[in-house]
């Protein structure tokens, strides 16, 4: 991706349906997570990582409100905001393919609008930038995978990729931060829908695995899936509660 731009896409389609009735007026990505929108969390984590060009895939029938919030990007230092409407839940792959007028042929940075983190991704966007070409995913180590993609490990590399498996072959999750170069829209279009119906982005990145393009860091620190389940949305609260609290200690002291 050398002298390339990179992009950053945020992805907040989708209807959400397991925080209802939290999400029966609103859309998930619109909900508190301590002081902030969850939306918020992941756009300030690609600005922080050196991105300057967003888009915003949204969907539903709250989209108008994401314009109404975010504007035109100054709480995030911008100038500018993209935004694309996603009609229907095809999947993450198939909200992401809404990008392609976007990228213009650039690398783009995806991330899932209800994935948090808390150090950040810009080791991981530095070295995606000195690739020549494939894909960047980041995985955690995890108690319990099995609501997540989890990868199939040999010898340091990732062989596989499986899909809330009931028995994880390793104990990572990849989390929902995605780093492609300007194929991942032809392998878009090579994917066929899953069981339930959507385009996944675990297919997506288990093409670029088979062409042997997917390669793989370790997150420091701690990650969020604040969509996943009320319980995982409360976690994600206390997570940014107690590291707000730890951080304004530290300036205290200084
Ligand atoms: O959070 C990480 C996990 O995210 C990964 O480990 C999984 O491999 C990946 O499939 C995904 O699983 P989830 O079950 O958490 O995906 P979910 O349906 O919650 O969608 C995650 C985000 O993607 C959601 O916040 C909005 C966006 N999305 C999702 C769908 C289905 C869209 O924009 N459009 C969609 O149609």
């Amino acid at each position: 991706m050398k002298n390339r731009e990179i992009k950053g896409v945020v992805l907040a389609g989708g209807l959400g349906t397991r925080l209802r009735p939290l999400t029966r007026i609103t859309n998930k990505h619109l909900l508190p997570v301590y002081d902030k929108p969850m939306i918020f969390y992941p756009i300030q984590t690609l600005v922080d990582a050196g991105i300057r060009d967003v888009l915003v895939v949204t969907g539903g029938n709250a989209a108008g409100d994401f314009l109404r919030l975010l504007g035109n990007g100054k709480d995030f230092g911008l100038d500018h905001l993209n935004y694309a409407y996603q009609e229907g839940e095809g999947g993450i792959a198939q909200a992401l393919s809404l990008a392609e007028p976007f990228a213009r042929g650039n690398p783009i940075v995806v991330m899932l609008g209800d994935n948090l983190v808390e150090k950040g991704i810009a080791a991981g966007v530095r070295q995606f930038g000195q690739m020549d070409e494939g894909a960047l995913v980041y995985l955690k180590e995890m108690r319990d995978p099995r609501p997540y993609g989890v990868p199939v490990l040999k010898n340091g590399r990732i062989v596989g990729i499986e899909e809330k498996p009931q028995k994880p072959k390793s104990n990572y999750a990849v989390i929902g931060v995605y780093m492609y170069d300007e194929t991942v829209f032809d392998l878009i279009r090579t994917l066929k829908p899953s069981k339930r119906g959507e385009l996944e982005v675990t297919d997506l990145n288990n093409a670029y695995m088979r062409r042997g393009l997917l390669h793989h860091e370790v997150l420091k620190g701690w990650w969020a899936d604040a969509g996943e389940s009320h319980e995982s949305l409360l976690a994600a609260n206390e997570l940014v509660a107690k590291t707000r609290k730890r951080q304004s200690k530290c300036k205290g002291k200084k």
